[in-house]
């Protein structure tokens, strides 16, 4: 299958109004001993992240980890295993913790990485996401900050792929099949 890039669905200037409204309301929200730790899904939501927490208050104690996963399973099923291919470099027990994911799809990546997160006993875990593609949920899960619900429809750019292509695009884009 061939695909080119279609229109643009989220301009980089809407996009970085609603990511500095989701930092305003981190901030906002944040525990009373100001400090949290941002843990970064690679590889999409490292663009999101890098943005998000510049638009953060300098007298906020921010700190960024990173870790590389993927659900176990076939399309329709999943064995409730998240594979880590690159783990935190830090320990989150009793830290206030916010999963940051570019895009939240059938939902059973994120709920199997909360399970595997809470474990490790952080004193409270949040999630945010970018993109929400809400129809295509096959699990519950939590969402605490949205940056935007989204149809669902195949989309590149701000991070996300199509194949290992277009994350460096800076608007969110449509893909074609051609
Ligand atoms: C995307 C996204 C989530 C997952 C969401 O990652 O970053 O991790 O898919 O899908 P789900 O809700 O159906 O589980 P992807 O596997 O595309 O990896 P990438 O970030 O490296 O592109």
């Amino acid at each position: 299958m061939a695909y080119k890039l279609g229109e643009v669905i989220l301009s980089r200037e809407s996009i970085a109004r609603r990511v500095h409204e989701l930092a305003e309301d981190i901030a906002r929200d944040n525990g009373k001993d100001n400090s949290v730790v941002i843990v970064g899904i690679l590889t999409g939501a490292a663009f999101f992240l890098t943005d998000l927490v510049r638009e953060m208050p300098e007298d906020m104690d921010v700190r960024v980890d990173f870790m590389s996963v993927a659900s176990y399973g076939d399309s329709t099923t999943s064995s409730g295993v998240v594979r880590i291919f690159h783990d935190l470099k830090s320990s989150i027990e009793g830290k206030n913790v916010i999963v940051v994911e570019d895009i939240v799809d059938t939902g059973l990546t994120l709920s199997h990485l909360l399970e595997l997160l809470k474990g490790r006993h952080p004193a409270s875990l949040k999630v945010c996401v970018l993109l929400d593609k809400y129809e295509r949920r096959k699990t519950e899960v939590k969402v605490d900050y949205c940056g935007f619900r989204i149809p669902d429809k195949f989309v590149v750019g701000y991070g996300l792929d199509c194949a290992g292509k277009w994350r460096h695009l800076k608007d969110i884009k449509y893909v074609i099949e051609e």
